[in-house]
């Protein structure tokens, strides 16, 4: 398994996981590209050999100390390898990398697998927001401090 950023050349595979992995609130062709160009956005992928197995998206606001880890997805044949965690650690680092001092993220209230997931990597929920998801779902914003603990 490798990990690195994403590139054009990646958005026809990027876009299979995407419909492989989500019914509501698909990024289109058009966003791929455009978070992959975005220079205030970090996307990485989880390769095996040439095939991409999953990936990550941080978006990063000028002025704002908190890393918004705004997607995270592994191909259903990739689950339970632990790709999902090492994209998070992935992109945690990132964050650090670019002076991020928390990351925060939000999660259908129904997802147990990934809500698992970031409370195993340390993430604490703090908020709730109702009827967030285009199917009225609602969310539970999770967050981490990025700062290294001596
Ligand atoms: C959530 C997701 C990213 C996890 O990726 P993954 O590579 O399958 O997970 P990993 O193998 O790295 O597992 C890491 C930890 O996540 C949790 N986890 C993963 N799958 C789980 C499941 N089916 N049930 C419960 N916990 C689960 C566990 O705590 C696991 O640690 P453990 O193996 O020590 O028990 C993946 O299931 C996914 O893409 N889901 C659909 C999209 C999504 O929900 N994205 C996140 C919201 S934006």
């Amino acid at each position: 398994m490798g990990i690195r950023k994403a590139k054009r050349a990646d958005i026809d595979q990027l876009e299979a996981i995407e419909n492989k992995v989500f019914v509501y609130d698909r990024l289109s062709r058009r966003s791929l590209r455009d978070y992959i160009a975005s220079p205030r956005v970090e996307m990485l992928v989880a390769t095996q050999g040439r095939e991409l197995a999953g990936y990550s998206l941080v978006a990063f606001r000028k002025d704002s100390v908190f890393a918004r880890l705004y997607s995270l997805a592994i191909a259903p044949e990739w689950n339970g390898k632990g790709l999902g965690r090492a994209l998070l650690e992935a992109s945690e680092k990132a964050a650090r990398r670019r002076g991020a001092t928390a990351m925060r993220l939000e999660v259908r209230a129904e997802n147990q697998p990934a809500i698992a997931l970031y409370i195993k990597a340390g993430f604490e929920c703090f908020d709730r927001i109702d009827d967030y998801y285009e199917d009225g779902a609602t969310a539970l914003r999770f967050e981490k401090s990025l700062r290294i603990r001596r």
